[in-house]
């Protein structure tokens, strides 16, 4: 959460930040902020809201040469424009941006900043304040940053300029995602590299608790010891396109129709030579070693790991618990022998899952992470890591990620089930061609959908999703879209489940969205369906092909009964998303919410 740049070279400093912060709005959008440097000293431009509001208060006449800036998601202090970053010293010579959370920042304040005026409620500037105080004291800046820095306890990103050298920009990170980009004549930071694909494709990643000296012309990184570290960049594999709108009004719808794409993508990059599905043999061997798997994982991964329970039960005969990561260290179950975690995380950054990471790894267990973000946090901190494929995913609601994260352990259970010699009678392969046909023709029903949206949802109140078996999971998923970006209370029920207390809140037309796509339980969810209408529920019931009734209000194509849920999920995500567009919410960046939540 939160996202910040920074830029040091020749060209238009206020613009590459400023399309830079675009870029990582999805990191946080409550207030953002540019400082640029020139020979006139440093100029602060800060703002409540967007990066539009932000832009239209910049000195456009202002040039420099160097600069940061930071969107931010508000932790320590209601956003403002005195909490919006950058914060700066009391002297005005130091000026930072910081993404992160500084747990020990009331007992630095107490202990070290007495005498110090603070102008925002926020932990960042107990970091300028120190690093100035430290200078004041007689030590080098680089010295007071490092020094500093070992007084924070918690994760941070940052970066510091300082008015009386134009010539640097000091930046560290720690638990918090940090890269600097690398050109001809200038150099860059950024939270992601997506923010600065713009200039450059060039990144050198950087350890927890490096101090890092950024030029026009070089880069030093130092570890704790002081000493210089080399480090060899790595080329951005990102598309600028797949970063862009295009002619969409809005990510979502973007990354909506991907999905049929993204799941060919993912059938590709898992096939060897010979045309099977394949995983790296470690993860095969560590899947046979245990005797139970742990899913742990946050919001939408968390959806998609109770689906995967089912596919690894079911194919592989491996018994799967499906965590929350913000509850598992205080529910911590009872491990088995050989337990195996698997950390499902669309941006391999959220701070939740990676505090249980951290915990499993002390504890000595096998960890891996599914995730969308090569070299993110989980992935790096894991002993394996299976990639989604999915492209940058930007809108906050996830769609085609939820998706790819089920393919994913759609083929890893049948790739573990074939290395116990279990027969699934499943050519996957041949599924997933089935099941990307099928969710192209349901990109195709976008106008039945928003009718739907209309029907349903136009002016309600709340909105009930009810499903039995694997059903009841999309149904969770379902519900977690339409809350999200509609602000509609939905809800997810086990269809068996509403009749034990949510009924008393059905009333006169209250929506119902119903998924009956499981013959097993055909029989069980219409008869829920049937005590809701008896109480005056008007239901949109959602069938698969074979199923149907004549009451069903949509009827998904036939796919793998096991599989249902990458395509069922599919009308509800659009659903959900005509339901926010009529409803005039701001469908990609719903209030509240960030992408990437890097705080427990
Ligand atoms: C946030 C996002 C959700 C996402 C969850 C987990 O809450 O708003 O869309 O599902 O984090 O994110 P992860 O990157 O770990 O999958």
């Amino acid at each position: 959460m939160c996202g910040i740049v920074g830029y040091i070279g020749n060209q238009d400093t206020k613009e590459i930040l400023l399309k830079g912060l675009e870029k990582l709005e999805y990191r946080g959008y409550d207030s953002a902020g540019i400082a640029i440097q020139n020979a006139d000293g440093v100029h602060v431009f800060k703002e409540k809201g967007r990066i539009l509001d932000l832009r239209s208060i910049v000195d456009e006449s202002c040039k420099a040469n160097t600069g940061i800036g930071h969107t931010r998601w508000a932790t320590h202090g209601v956003p403002s424009h005195e909490n919006a970053h950058p914060h700066q010293s009391t002297s005005g010579r130091f000026t930072m941006v910081h993404n992160g959370v500084i747990e020990n920042y009331s007992h630095l304040k107490r202990e070290f900043l007495k005498d110090v005026s603070f102008k925002s409620d926020t932990d960042t500037e107990v970091i300028v304040q120190l690093i100035e105080k430290l200078v004041n004291e007689g030590n080098k800046v680089e010295d007071a940053f490092s020094q500093a820095l070992k007084l924070l306890k918690g994760s941070y990103a940052i970066a510091l300029i300082d008015a009386e050298n134009e010539e640097t920009i000091f930046v560290a990170k720690n638990k918090s995602p940090l890269l600097v980009g690398l050109g001809t004549d200038f150099n860059v930071v950024a939270s992601d590299a997506m923010a600065m694909l713009q200039v450059t494709d060039q990144f050198l990643e950087l350890m927890d608790k490096e101090i890092v000296i950024v030029t026009k012309e070089s880069v030093t990184i130092q570890n704790l010891e002081g000493e210089v570290v080399s480090r060899d960049p790595f080329t951005a594999e990102l598309d600028a396109s797949d970063i862009e709108k295009g002619t969409y009004p809005h990510y979502m719808l973007k990354e909506i129709d991907e999905q049929p794409l993204v799941i060919r993508k993912i059938v590709q990059a898992y096939q060897d030579d010979q045309g099977k599905m394949s995983i790296d043999q470690d993860i095969v061997d560590a899947m046979n070693d245990t005797d139970r798997v742990y899913i742990v994982a946050c919001g939408t991964s968390y959806h998609a790991g109770l689906v995967g329970k089912q596919f690894i039960e079911k194919m592989a005969n491996i018994p799967v618990e499906v965590h929350v990561a913000s509850e598992f260290s205080y529910n911590m179950p009872l491990l088995s022998q050989n337990p195996l975690f698997i950390f499902i995380s669309q941006s391999g950054e959220t701070a939740d899952s990676r505090a249980v990471l951290v915990r499993v790894k002390e504890l000595g267990h096998k960890a891996i992470t599914i995730t969308n973000v090569p070299g993110s946090t989980l992935s790096r901190e894991s002993d394996y890591t299976l990639l989604l494929h999915a492209g940058p995913e930007i809108a906050v609601a996830s769609t085609k990620a939820y998706t790819a994260q089920l393919a994913v352990l759609a083929i890893f259970a049948s790739v573990t089930a074939e290395s116990l010699g279990r027969d699934i009678s499943l050519d996957i392969i041949q599924e997933l061609g089935i099941v990307a046909n099928a969710m192209e023709v349901l990109c195709g029903t976008k106008e039945e959908m928003e009718q739907i949206a209309r029907d349903y949802l136009a002016t309600t109140r709340n909105c009930f999703f009810i499903g039995r078996s694997i059903d009841f999971f999309v149904g969770l998923e379902g519900a977690l879209k339409l809350k999200e970006i509609s602000y509609i209370q939905a809800e997810g029920f086990a269809g068996g489940e509403l009749k034990h207390g949510t009924i008393a809140l059905i009333e006169e037309g209250t929506p119902i969205i119903a998924l009956a796509t499981q013959e097993s339980v055909n029989l069980g969810i219409r008869g829920n369906v049937k005590e809701v209408v008896a109480r005056g529920a008007n239901p949109c019931i959602i069938s698969m092909k074979g199923l149907e009734e004549e009451e069903d209000r949509f009827v998904i194509p036939e796919v793998s009964p096991m599989l249902t849920p990458l395509i069922s999920v599919i009308p509800l995500q659009l659903i959900s998303y005509y339901a926010a567009l009529h409803r005039d919410c701001d469908v990609d960046k719903p209030r509240n919410l960030a992408k990437s939540v890097t705080v427990e």
